[in-house]
């Protein structure tokens, strides 16, 4: 029993150190259905270097970054702040700056971007219509930047 045991813990590590050597690139999820996000939909002009490095690591080098913070928040002036308000207050979307996420996923910047490329209910289409996926990580290092919740509750820094 107990060798069964160790021999299963082995197998799962020998299969995460697998995975991990082939494949270190991150899989995107759409938030309502689970399905795997189709990328080939993104504007053209996205895949910066700095979103394949998020695609490799699943954090967004943009944030803390205050030039990226600033396009960031004129992005988010254009196309977001008419739903979700100027500081992110919330409007008829929900407030973003805040620590209570209706998709928890949204406390880290994989699940932020998922929400944004692909969209969730009712008014919060997919934003891949709109914004290049670069400009989306622009979008998310100004809402991090905003935050005014609970630190402890910041995944997206852990
Ligand atoms: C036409 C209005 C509209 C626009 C434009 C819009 N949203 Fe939304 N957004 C909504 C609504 C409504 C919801 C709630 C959807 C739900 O609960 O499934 C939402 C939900 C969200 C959520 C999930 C919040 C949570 O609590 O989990 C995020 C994140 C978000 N929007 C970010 C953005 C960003 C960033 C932009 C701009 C790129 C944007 N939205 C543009 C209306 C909008």
């Amino acid at each position: 029993m107990k060798y069964k045991t160790f021999l299963s813990g082995a197998a799962a590590m020998l299969a995460i150190a697998a995975v991990s050597t082939a494949r270190a690139d991150i899989t995107l999820r759409h938030a309502l259905t689970g399905e795997t996000l189709d990328l080939s939909f993104a504007k053209k002009g996205g895949n910066t270097d700095k979103f394949k490095q998020f695609m490799q690591t699943g954090k967004n080098p943009y944030n803390g970054d205050a030039e990226a913070i600033k396009k960031g928040e004129s992005l988010y002036m254009t196309g977001c702040s008419g739903c979700h308000g100027h500081e992110a207050e919330g409007k008829l979307g929900p407030g973003l700056a805040d620590d209570y996420w209706t998709y928890p996923r949204n406390a880290t910047d994989v699940g932020l971007f998922e929400v944004l490329f692909g969209g969730a209910n009712g008014m919060m289409g997919p934003q891949y219509v709109t914004f290049s996926t670069d400009e989306m990580l622009h979008i998310m290092a100004f809402i991090r930047h905003i935050y005014k919740g609970d630190p402890k509750k910041a995944d997206w820094l852990k």
